[in-house]
């Protein structure tokens, strides 16, 4: 891979220990993965972030490459969700060993210049790139949403690489930052009007076809920025889809010659109410409503809001969100008509990357088809899938 002086300078160590070691993973990976070169970046967003997932050792690592305060993200560059949320964990009954450890994560990263805005809507909150911008993003949903719905470039990284390229404000070129690999390669019409879950389905029956190719879905009606973030979650769980198109709604959709894409899928009511179904993994009472797969938008809170709106829940309800978009709720009155309902709208944190096995919940109600997919994979419990009204019951 072709570097430039300066690249390779920081290559070098002349930049210091943590721009070198950042070096490192960019020139490997750009060599893997045949880039000629690297490309500017305007943002990033790092996961691994959850110390469910990283662990003491990948505290240490962070703790580690902070020490050296020559290094600081040089692009706008936010976090995912970690475990907890970091300000109420104690109220919402996380384990007090998780909560201080995951806050000295998020301090390290900190530190590190990334910003502790947690979660994996960045594009909701003030990281948001432009049409055509090359990024490197690693939460996948984000991933999907940045690359389909904004037309930005990232390919799916992997925690370690977006923060070498936060740091280092580079990332190889490859993969979806060239114009050649954004085509479709399959062709999905949906015959029937969706709704609410049906789009969490509809990405999860063909993300399990495409695996980690790219689809161009003709719909009969036109999805909202709330339902393509729910489509592209459950296009990137059950496969492993970066970017996908949808007939006039998302910027490059109409640059692509469809008549040329030899496969074609027709879905039907019957496939997505099959898969709606076959999501739910038990007949049991829920414990525990927890919606906001991806991160919820103020649209969402507030649609919850309405539903509960001077009743009192029986099952437990979180709406995963971040802090931005509840102080917003806060103020708009949507957050204390759902505690007074008996809900919490929790910051940071959502359903799959909390330790809410050890919390006492067996049932979890989701209306995110990424979420029915992990929570019994990741956490060990049963999922049941719905529309958000049909999960919440009232006393
Ligand atoms: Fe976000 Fe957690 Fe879902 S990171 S996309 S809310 S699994």
């Amino acid at each position: 891979m072709f570097l430039t002086k300066e690249e390779q300078e920081m290559c070098d160590g002349e930049y210091g220990e943590t721009i070198r070691k950042s070096m490192d993973i960019l020139v490997a990976l750009g060599d893997i993965y045949g880039a000629s070169k690297l490309v500017d970046i305007t943002s990033a967003q790092v996961s691994g972030v959850s110390y469910k997932t990283i662990g003491e050792a990948g505290l240490e690592y962070l703790q580690d490459l902070a020490r050296d305060e020559s290094a600081k993200a040089s692009v706008n560059a936010s976090l995912n969700p970690p475990g907890t949320d970091l300000d109420n964990w104690k109220e919402l009954g996380f384990p007090e060993y998780f909560a201080v450890k995951q806050n000295d994560i998020v301090d390290a990263y900190g530190d590190l210049g990334i910003a502790k805005t947690c979660t994996c809507t960045p594009y909701l909150v003030g990281n948001v790139p432009r049409f055509r911008d090359h990024i490197s993003w690693s939460e996948s949903s984000a991933v999907a949403y940045g690359n389909s719905v904004i037309g930005a470039r990232t390919n799916r990284e992997g925690g370690p690489a977006a923060l070498a390229a936060a740091i280092v404000g580079k990332t190889p070129l490859y993969g979806f930052h060239l114009d050649e690999n954004r085509n479709a390669n399959l062709v999905v019409n949906v015959s029937c009007e969706l709704q609410g879950a049906d789009f969490g389905a509809l990405g999860y029956i063909i993300g399990k076809a495409v695996g980690g190719g790219v689809p161009y879905f003709k719909m009969q009606n036109a999805p909202s920025n709330n339902n393509l973030k729910t489509l592209g979650a459950a296009l990137a769980s059950s496969g492993s889809v970066a970017l996908y198109h949808v007939e006039d709604v998302t910027p490059e959709a109409n640059l692509i010659s469809v008549g040329e894409i030899e496969d074609i899928m027709f879905i039907s009511e019957k496939e997505i109410n099959e898969t709606r179904k076959s999501l739910t993994t038990t007949d049991k009472e829920i414990d525990l409503v927890c919606l906001g797969c991806p991160h919820a938008s103020l649209e969402e809170i507030k649609e919850v809001a309405n539903i509960v709106e001077g009743k009192t829940i029986k099952n437990k309800l979180w709406i995963c969100t971040s802090v931005s978009v509840k102080a917003t709720a806060d103020r708009m009155g949507y957050t204390q008509i759902i505690e007074s309902a008996g809900g919490n709208v929790v910051c940071d944190t959502c359903m799959v990357v909390a330790p809410i096995e050890e919390m006492g919940f067996e049932v979890i109600g989701v209306n995110s088809a990424k979420a029915a997919n992990y929570v019994p994979s990741m956490c060990g419990l049963d999922v049941v899938y719905d529309d958000t009204e049909n999960l919440i019951r009232f006393e």
